[in-house]
């Protein structure tokens, strides 16, 4: 089996901002509340004319570049998204095509805020195996498109952008476990109901807003420190590690309090967290995917330093990667 790792990152977040202050004239909340609840501030929109594969292609034009690959030359995309730009095609045809990276399988997949380390396991399978030389895999969410806006209790959370990774095989360090999870028996915690087969779309699914993502956030929020932990622990030991052996933790950025406590439950200091919740908010695959890569541009990743990804979302489906850099 051959060792992977990442080659090249890349990240894009739509140019509009909207504030915590804009969301108190939508809705009855206060940035006092958003932010204790939740540390966000702000977060990025798309415009009329974005969705997800426009924010991929800008993603992965620059994880292509940090890569010094050419597009020509990938063997596989994947991309995970909650929020495709259509039900069908794959949103990773959109993103072949606007690439142009002929010679690529395409598929997406659908893991939640979990996604993009879910289409890590996955192309990092592939390139062990020695099935393709490298592969793309792209976290890349509108999740302003599924959000309700008259909802104060999931308003409040989301943002929209994308993340990227150019995966290919490394002499040293690269992935070196994974774990993953899932239990569909809490599939009603998070979900978009309208507009699959369940409910197609009608005009009493749009009158019952049931386009829109609904979220038992309370009941959620209790499962999440304990799960993430435990992907964790369970990724290190996988990887021959320990938690004292990690030097910096990129988790899913769904609120502070649940980062700050799964920091707290792994004894790791906060200045071992890289945070961009408080500008992005929760972008679901795309979290974990753009914090990663401004980790690394803003230097708070060093050669042979130690990285645990961890995540959790809808399914429920949570994932954890060890990355030697
Ligand atoms: N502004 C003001 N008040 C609000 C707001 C708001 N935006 N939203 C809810 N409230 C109120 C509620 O109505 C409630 O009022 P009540 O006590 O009078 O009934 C009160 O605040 C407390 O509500 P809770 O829902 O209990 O608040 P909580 O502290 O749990 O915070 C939150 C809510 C932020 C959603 C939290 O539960 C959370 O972050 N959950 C986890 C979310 C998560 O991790 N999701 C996974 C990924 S998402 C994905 O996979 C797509």
């Amino acid at each position: 089996m051959k060792r992977v790792g990442i080659l090249g990152l890349g990240e894009y977040l739509p140019q509009r901002i909207l504030g915590n202050a804009e969301l108190e004239k939508m809705v009855d909340t206060t940035d006092e509340w958003i932010t204790s609840r939740t540390g966000i501030k702000e977060r990025h929109l798309v415009s009329k004319l974005e969705a997800a594969s426009d924010l991929a292609i800008k993603a992965a034009q620059e994880a292509l570049k940090d890569a010094k690959i050419k597009a020509e030359d990938l063997e596989l995309i994947i991309v995970a998204t909650i929020t495709p730009d259509m039900q069908f095609p794959a949103t990773a045809c959109f993103l072949q095509a606007g690439l142009n990276a002929k010679k690529a399988v395409c598929f997406d997949i659908s893991a939640a805020c979990s996604g993009f380390i879910y289409g890590l396991d996955i192309a990092r399978q592939f390139i062990a195996q020695g099935s393709y030389k490298n592969a793309l895999v792209v976290g890349t969410e509108v999740m302003s498109s599924v959000t309700d806006w008259q909802d104060r209790g999931t308003c409040v959370l989301f943002g929209d952008g994308a993340g990227a990774a150019v995966l290919g095989e490394v002499k040293l360090g690269g992935i070196l476990s994974t774990y993953l999870g899932s239990d569909g028996t809490k599939a009603d915690l998070i979900k978009c109901p309208g507009g699959g087969s369940r409910f197609p779309a009608s005009s009493d699914t749009i009158k019952e807003r049931l386009h829109y993502l609904k979220m038992e956030g309370n009941e959620v929020f209790k499962l999440a420190v304990n799960i993430m932990a435990n992907a964790a622990s369970e990724a290190v030991k996988a990887a021959g590690l320990t938690l004292a052996d990690i030097d910096l933790v990129v988790p899913h950025q769904a609120n502070m309090r649940i980062i700050m406590a799964l920091g707290k439950k792994l004894n790791l200091p906060e200045k071992k967290i890289y945070l961009n919740i408080e500008r992005c908010g929760n972008m679901s695959s795309a979290s974990v995917a753009t914090a990663l890569c401004e980790a690394v541009k803003e230097g708070r990743v060093k050669k042979n330093d130690i990285i645990l990804l961890d995540s959790f979302g809808a399914g429920l489906v949570w994932g954890a990667a060890i990355i030697k850099w």
